[in-house]
């Protein structure tokens, strides 16, 4: 059965069970500034759950556009994807468990007819916040499930929640047995070896988690369902991960003929990615240094370089997203109806970032040339890291150029950093997916960044008396104060802001260089003059723009900045003026 012959069976079954189809929200959530992407079916139906009544009745399903970061750095596995669909049914206060229970399985071994002996099913098994689910065994035993294929797992596996705070509840979730051999004795669906693959949770929302950790009963009782439209097709058809059915499969054939290094890995990051990207550019995102805008860069840049990586030509890119628009749009027309639009931002982002890549060739010549006067072969992890994580200069290029010099990469070293790095940002993105903080280190690079420009452009509109008396920055936005005498007028203000994005707009290349305060100074380089003489210090020169002395990281050029905004200028002591300012996803 292919994806769409999957999707319309479970629309068509849940309308026949009363169910009104509701069409897919959009993947960024419309007027929820608090998540970066729809992450399940039931996030756009938040308020409902919570007891407002929905136009379309108290039983809905729908297909849902859903993205995920928190696994972002596991694809090119056999099974992580960042884009995917979600199939739902709810029941807005309308039935719960046993009928819930009840059309599962017929959808399951009636409609897919999958053989009851298949399928294990696993129940809430209680504890202080709420009992052992007897309702849903009995329901599932009822159903047919023998006893020895209903497991009872705690709150890490039969507990639904979207984050730390909302409605959550109990849920019961059935898993597909592959077949393939048990891990040991104890195997069962909880243990992960792969035997056993969940198709479908069922969640009983009935309570509402405060942020304190404490539960209250909602209004109603809803009953949340989610089924994973990309891994049960995968499973009906027999195939071994999501690549090998017809959602991928013409893409990776197309890559694999296009390739002149063979790596599935690359492929599979190609092909997820570009589907990820194009999923959130047809519903309106953009590349920016900021939340979402900053998520779909990097699928696209990590995209490019895998392209890169596998030495396919980038001049084929268009015809690789039109191939891939072609294979889905029976899933998505909107693809195909906003094909030009796709296809522009994707090239326009590679070709910035390929910007990037050979101004990292460039740091990488001046890296060799240094170790050279050294009389060093070895390029050491830290050089490798500060190519990859200030140049966005990918290690695998770092290697193979290396190698043509002769020289050797300190891999494990740079390996270790790398993870260190991974870490960290991977703790950004689930702190972010959870309502919270967005990726630190980016955000507040490019802050970094705006706030020279902003220091610059202060002193060519109000005059060289400006300094700089303190800095902030948050991942919201920056805060600067400086010496100026009195509050700025309007059409200063817009001067000043203007400046910058003119600055941005012109896309200047930042570069960094380290010398001795005395020469810094020399140079005209504006800043803190708070070290001692002859302490080493860095300089960022932003184009001809600006020269500061900052420890920095900063971005490689301003084009990646988005929109400059002033959103506050006020007093912040005497003679000292603070304003405070965001960058805003270009349009
Ligand atoms: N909301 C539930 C999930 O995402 C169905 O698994």
């Amino acid at each position: 059965m292919k994806a769409i012959e999957l999707r319309e069976k479970y629309l068509q079954f849940f309308k026949e069970h009363g169910h009104k189809i509701i069409p897919s929200a959009p993947v960024i959530p419309e007027n929820d500034p608090s998540v970066l992407f729809t992450t399940a079916g039931m996030q756009p139906l938040v308020p409902y759950l919570l007891g407002e009544k929905h136009p379309e009745g108290t039983r809905l399903t729908d297909y849902q556009k859903c993205l995920r970061t928190n696994d972002i750095d596991e694809v090119g596995d056999n099974r992580h994807l960042t884009y995917f669909e979600m199939l739902g049914n709810w029941s807005l206060g309308d039935y719960f468990k046993e009928e819930s229970i009840a059309m599962s399985f017929e959808f399951l071994t009636k409609v897919l007819q999958i053989p009851v002996e298949k399928l294990s099913v696993t129940c809430f098994a209680g504890d202080e916040d709420a009992p052992r689910d007897m309702v849903t065994y009995e329901a599932w035993k009822k159903a047919g499930i023998p006893d020895e294929r209903i497991y009872f797992y705690g709150k890490e596996d039969n507990w639904w929640i979207a984050g730390e705070e909302g409605p959550c509840g109990a849920d019961t979730e059935m898993f597909l047995d592959t077949g393939k051999p048990a891990c040991g004795p104890d195997c069962q669906p909880s243990c992960g070896c792969g035997k056993y693959v969940e198709i479908w949770n069922n969640v009983f929302m009935e309570f509402y988690k405060h942020k304190d950790g404490t539960y209250t009963k909602l209004k109603q009782k809803n009953v949340d369902t989610g089924l994973g439209l990309e891994r049960v097709t995968m499973l009906l058809q027999g195939k071994e991960t999501p690549y090998d059915t017809e959602i991928f499969a013409p893409i990776m054939k197309k890559l694999e003929e296009l390739e002149k290094i063979d790596d599935i890995a690359s492929r599979r990051i190609i092909a997820e990615h570009l589907r990820a990207s194009m999923m959130i550019i047809v519903d309106g995102g953009r590349p920016s240094n900021v939340d979402r805008g900053y998520i779909l860069r990097r699928l696209i840049r990590r995209m490019t370089r895998h392209l890169n990586k596998l030495q396919i030509d980038l001049a084929k890119l268009g015809e690789i997203i039109d191939l891939n628009i072609d294979t889905i749009q029976n899933l998505y027309p909107e693809l195909h109806e906003k094909r030009e639009e796709i296809k522009q931002v994707i090239l326009e982002e590679k070709d910035k970032f390929m910007k990037t890549l050979s101004h990292g060739e460039k740091e990488f010549a001046k890296v060799i040339q240094r170790l050279k006067t050294e009389g060093k072969n070895v390029i050491d992890g830290e050089t490798m890291f500060k190519l990859y994580e200030t140049y966005g200069f990918p290690p695998e290029i770092t290697v193979d150029l290396a190698k043509e010099e002769g020289f050797s990469v300190e891999k494990e070293k740079f390996a270790k950093l790398f993870k260190e790095h991974q870490e960290k940002s991977r703790m950004g993105s689930e702190q972010k997916f959870k309502g919270g903080l967005a990726e630190q280190n980016e955000v507040t690079t490019a802050y970094h960044t705006a706030t020279h420009l902003l220091h610059q452009a202060l002193r060519q509109v109000l005059g060289e008396h400006v300094h700089q008396n303190g800095s902030n920055i948050t991942t919201e936005r920056l805060r600067f104060d400086f010496t100026h005498p009195e509050k700025m007028t309007k059409e200063q203000i817009k001067e000043v802001e203007n400046l910058v994005n003119e600055q941005i707009k012109r896309d200047l290349p930042v570069t960094c260089e380290e010398m001795n305060l005395e020469d810094a100074k020399k140079s005209g380089a504006i800043g803190l003059f708070e070290n001692k003489y002859g302490d080493r210090v860095k300089v960022y020169t932003i184009g001809d723009f600006s020269k500061e002395i900052c420890g920095g990281p900063h971005v490689t050029h301003t084009g990646e900045l988005g929109i400059f905004k002033i959103k506050k200028e006020e007093s912040s002591s005497a003679g000292v003026r603070r304003i405070k300012a965001v960058l805003l996803p270009k349009e």
